[in-house]
Formats: C-alpha cells, structure tokens, sequence
C-alpha cells in the first residue's frame, strides 16, 4: 500500500483531535494535503451507525461491536484504502484499536476475538503508525464535563481497562506505536508525534 496512514487514539477527553488537527496544520505547512477522518463516523453510511451506537438506547455488547466493525468496514473500503492507493496521507480520529480497548477490554467481550472482528471488517489494514494520547480515567472524566455518550457514560474501572489495554497493544509493537502523555501540553505532544512522523513522509507533491 502507498500512502501514509496514521491513527490516533487513547481515552475519551485526552485530547487526540486536537492533536489531529496540529499534525495536519504542520503537514499543510509543508505542502502535504491530508484526508481527516473519525471513527466512527467517517462515511454517509458511518455518520448514521455514529448516531445509533453513540446515542441510542441500550444495545448488547456485542451488537456494539458488530456496529463499530460495520462503521470500519465501510469506512475502509469507502474512504481510507482508496486514498492511501492514490498515494494519500490519511490521518484517523481512531480506528480498530479503539474497538479492541472499549468492547475487547472494556465490555469484556475478549481482546482477541475483536481484534478477529475487527481486522475481517478493514481487510487487515493496519496503521504505518499509531499514536496513543494517553489520559486517566479520572483525568477524562473531569474534561469531558457533564456531556456523556453511551460509552463516555462508562464508570470508571471500564475507562481504566481501555487505558490499560491501549498500553499493552503499544508495548507488545513498539515500532508501530507511539504513546504520548496526554497531560503534557498541546504544543509538547505535537512535537513528539512530528519527530516520529517526519522520517515517514513521503516526498511533497510538486
Ligand atoms: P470519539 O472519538 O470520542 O467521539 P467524540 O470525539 O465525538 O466524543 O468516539 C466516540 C466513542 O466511541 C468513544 O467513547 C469511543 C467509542 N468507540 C468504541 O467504543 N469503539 C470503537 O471502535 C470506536 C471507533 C469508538
């Protein structure tokens, strides 16, 4: 696959979109023209699963999943592949690592069996590279404020899972990962993230 693909994820509240946002505005800077992207989220089909998974009633742990999978899937094959064929950067607001932390780890439906689901679903696409914004349960909690989705609404044992399991996907692949403290500055975290992406690029197009 050519293309550049970087994923961000971590714990509600720790700050990845900003850190999206930063890496695209220094990428911009240098003449780089980078597809954003969320999940879920990122497709017509993605923004009505969003709403249904993140807003609806009560659904069974492993219908969460299956809804998270069918977001990637179409994500996948609608948006992110196509574009890292053409040769594109493409940058997500989290990917199947977040389904392997919140439904593996957090809904405790098994790490491995999600990740199964999950890598079926986006045809074995993997990130070039990872980058985990890491934040406290408690840390969340208290900037996410009063506003709370169905898995925000999470107590705080769920939230600490899906922080542990992040950390044991970044330490069992070092080279593919890259952990940030999400309670160092904006400025700091994006720093660390361009040291790690800059040797990545690929050559500006002219
Ligand atoms: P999030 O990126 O936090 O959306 P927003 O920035 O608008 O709050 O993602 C929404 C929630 O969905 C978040 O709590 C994490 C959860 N999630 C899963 O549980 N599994 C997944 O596969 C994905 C992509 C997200």
């Amino acid at each position: 696959m050519i293309g550049l693909f970087i994923a961000f994820e971590g714990g509600d509240g720790a700050g990845k979109s900003t850190q999206v946002e930063l890496l695209a505005d220094r990428l911009g800077q240098l003449g780089y023209a980078p597809i954003l992207t969320r999940q879920p989220g990122g497709t017509t089909l993605g923004r009505a699963l969003r709403d249904l998974v993140l807003h609806g009633e009560h659904m069974s742990p492993r219908a969460e999943a299956l809804i998270f999978a069918a977001d990637k899937a179409q994500h996948v094959e609608e948006l992110i592949r196509p574009a890292l064929l053409a040769g594109e950067i493409v940058i997500t607001d989290r990917y199947t690592d977040s389904s392997v932390a919140y439904q593996g780890a957090g809904r405790d439906l098994g790490a491995e069996e999600v990740q199964r689901l999950q890598m079926w679903a986006v045809h074995d696409l993997v990130p070039d590279l990872t980058v985990i914004v890491d934040i406290t349960a408690e840390e969340g909690r208290r900037r996410r404020g009063a506003v709370h989705d169905r898995l925000e609404s999470e107590h705080d044992g769920f939230h600490e899972a899906v922080r542990d399991h992040f950390h044991a996907l970044a330490a069992a692949d070092p080279q593919r990962y890259l952990v940030v403290d999400g309670t160092d500055s904006p400025t700091q975290i994006a720093a660390r993230v361009w040291e790690r992406v800059e040797p990545m690029l690929p050559g500006v197009p002219s």
